[in-house]
């Protein structure tokens, strides 16, 4: 949540060009609104451009200048207002400060502040911490004063000043990810590595309880709470920039959904010695608990069903509701926690406090240096590359291609299930090459586009696949989707099914097949427009999108034509398929 991006020595002096752009790169982080402070070449005066809405065609005519740092906000504190957009500027207008986080106590440190007679302009958090930097910089150095203040904050925030006497850029960690940028005689700070890619793939991140001041001399890495200087070891990542680049499609969305085809079969190169390790934990008795958020969270509950098939007794919990089974986590647990950002607040409260029990965690991760990769004994990286799109899809099927090796490999099947996602990948490759299948799935959606209401059913391993397939369809075209478990059709929500109203039935070539034909059927009986989303025709279908048949890995093509149709819906709706209105990509905040 939130976008930090700064630069430091920019090579044409463009800097606010190079924060603009590097912004939009970072865009979906947030985008309730943006704003960029530079430090002229010609003034000594901050100047600072800020406008609520998304960044996208943006163009600023801040002057020209070296140092620059910019803010693209989703909004917690303060409505959406031009004024409460970050950054946001002390008294003196010499310091500009952007935030990603949440003050929990900014009410006490504002109401100090005020009795100092600070001005403040917006109702936000972040605004308190311009103020006190402000206050603390009076009697020391304005390093010391970012690393006190910083520290008088409560709750999970980054922070980043520009300091217009120094032209130094001072950032703080605490729970809210932070990544510096080593480029030719350039530096860069920013939340997430895309925003400068083009750039340098020479990378440091920051830990939780970590500094860095960036000026012309280089960068300096400290620890916030002894202050002292620490050795700064950066990494280069194996990151291209054509991963953060739209490559010719029109969307993020659609180019990552296509890129599941790679992104899927490249879960059987790696992690293959630790996939292996774990299932011997597993075998010798550790218990399984899934957890994670959302789309992390339905991959979980899929997860939890390969692993039954298998034997394992495995547990999902969505993060957001652990604290009461957390009692029965102990030492011989292996938690999973499964996420894309590695930064999702619940998840990460979720796997300390199975860590305080003496678990296990194994992070089961897409992006690279997160928080949860730090609190984590062990990493399965699941590889698919930045993700750039708020809504998730190829971090979701590579995270469950990657759990299914490992129920696999538990059942000393690992061989048979590399093979098995292998075939997927060629299989998938097929079936997506085929126009044809995308004017169905177009065609489907020119026909739904009016709707305000739709239901799925599957049973088993499609019960996960229709929550995802229904999140899919709700996130993007912002159409009401609600998934069922067949069986519970009867006990309640055939109630909602009238004339005409769109069902989806989500079926594999399985031992359920049957059971969910008649669901299918007792939706069709009072009138449901029954879609068929399976491997196999019937009569019960109105509407057929047929998906090859992959036994258990069926549900993969059963949730990509959701992803796909969510896609087509939105755009012909008119919603911005890779920004959902009120979303953000890492849910930092509880
Ligand atoms: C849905 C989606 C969210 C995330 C959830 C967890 O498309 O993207 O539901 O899955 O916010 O995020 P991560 O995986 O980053 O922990």
């Amino acid at each position: 949540m939130c976008g930090i991006y700064g630069i430091i020595n920019d090579k044409n002096n463009q800097a606010a060009q190079t924060v603009l752009e590097g912004l939009k790169k970072l865009e979906y982080r947030g985008y309730d609104s943006w704003g960029i402070a530079i430090k002229p070449l010609a003034s000594d005066t901050l100047r600072v451009d800020k406008h609520i809405g998304k960044i996208g065609e943006a163009k600023t005519n801040l002057p020209p200048g070296s140092t620059a740092l910019g803010h693209t906000r989703w909004a917690t504190h303060g409505g959406v207002t031009d004024i409460n957009a970050h950054p946001h500027l002390d008294c003196t207008k010499k310091l500009a400060v952007i935030h990603n986080g949440i003050v929990e106590n900014y009410q006490e440190i504002k109401e100090e502040l005020l009795k100092n007679n600070h001005q403040f302009i917006s109702e936000t958090d972040t605004e308190v911490i311009a103020h006190l930097i402000e206050d603390k910089s009076k009697n020391k150095s304005i390093i010391q004063a970012v690393f006190e203040t910083f520290k008088t904050l409560r709750g999970s925030n980054a922070i980043a000043v520009l300091d217009l006497n120094s032209q130094t850029i001072i950032a703080c960690r605490n729970g809210s990810p932070l990544v510096i940028g080593l480029g030719n005689n350039q530096y860069f700070l920013a939340s997430d590595v895309p925003a400068f890619l083009k750039e340098t793939n020479k990378v440091y991140f920051l830990n939780d309880g970590e500094a860095v001041v960036l000026n012309n001399a280089g960068i300096k890495l400290f620890d916030l709470e002894t202050e002292k200087e620490k050795i700064l070891s950066p990494q280069i990542l194996d990151w291209k920039l054509e991963d953060a680049e739209k490559g010719g499609y029109t969307h993020f969305l659609i180019k990552e959904i296509y890129e599941q085809l790679k992104s899927i079969p490249k879960t059987t190169s790696i992690n293959e010695k630790t996939i292996t390790e774990i299932a011997n934990k597993i075998k010798s008795g550790y218990k399984v608990v899934l957890t994670g958020c959302g789309t992390a969270s339905y991959c979980t509950l899929a997860a939890k069903y390969f692993f039954a098939k298998q034997g394992i007794d495995a547990q999902s919990i969505p993060a957001y509701e652990f604290m009461p089974f957390s009692k029965f986590i102990d030492q011989k647990t292996l938690v999973f926690a499964i996420s894309q950002s590695g930064e999702t607040a619940d998840t990460l409260i979720a796997v300390r406090q199975a860590k305080k029990r003496g678990a296990e965690i194994v992070a089961v991760v897409n992006a690279r240096g997160s928080t949860l990769e730090r609190l984590a004994d062990t990493v399965l990286s699941v590889g698919a590359g930045p993700e750039i799109a708020v809504v998730s899809t190829k971090a979701f099927t590579s995270q469950l291609s990657t759990l299914y090796l490992l129920a696999t490999a538990v059942a000393d099947r690992y061989e048979q299930g590399k093979e098995k996602i292998k075939n997927l990948g060629k299989v998938l490759t097929i079936w997506l090459d085929k126009k044809i299948f995308e004017t169905q799935i177009i065609d489907l959606a020119k026909k739904l586009m009016d709707e305000e209401h739709m239901y799925l059913i599957g049973k088993h391993l499609n019960y996960p696949a229709t929550l995802e397939f229904a999140l899919k369809i709700k996130e993007t075209s912002y159409i009401h989707a609600e998934p069922f478990a067949a069986g519970e059709l009867k006990h309640g929500v055939i109630t909602l099914i009238q004339k005409g109203t769109p069902c989806f039935v989500l079926a594999s070539q399985d031992e359920v097949r049957d059971e969910v034909l008649s669901s299918a059927a007792e939706l069709k009986a009072r009138g449901g427009l029954i879609i068929g989303i399976s491997p196999f025709e019937s009569k019960e279908f109105d509407i057929l999108i047929k998906t090859p048949d992959l036994g258990d890995l069926t549900i993969f093509p059963n949730i990509i034509v959701g992803q796909l149709l969510g896609y087509y819906l939105g755009v012909g709706r008119g919603a911005d398929p890779d920004k959902p209105r009120n979303l953000a990509k890492s849910v930092t905040v509880k």
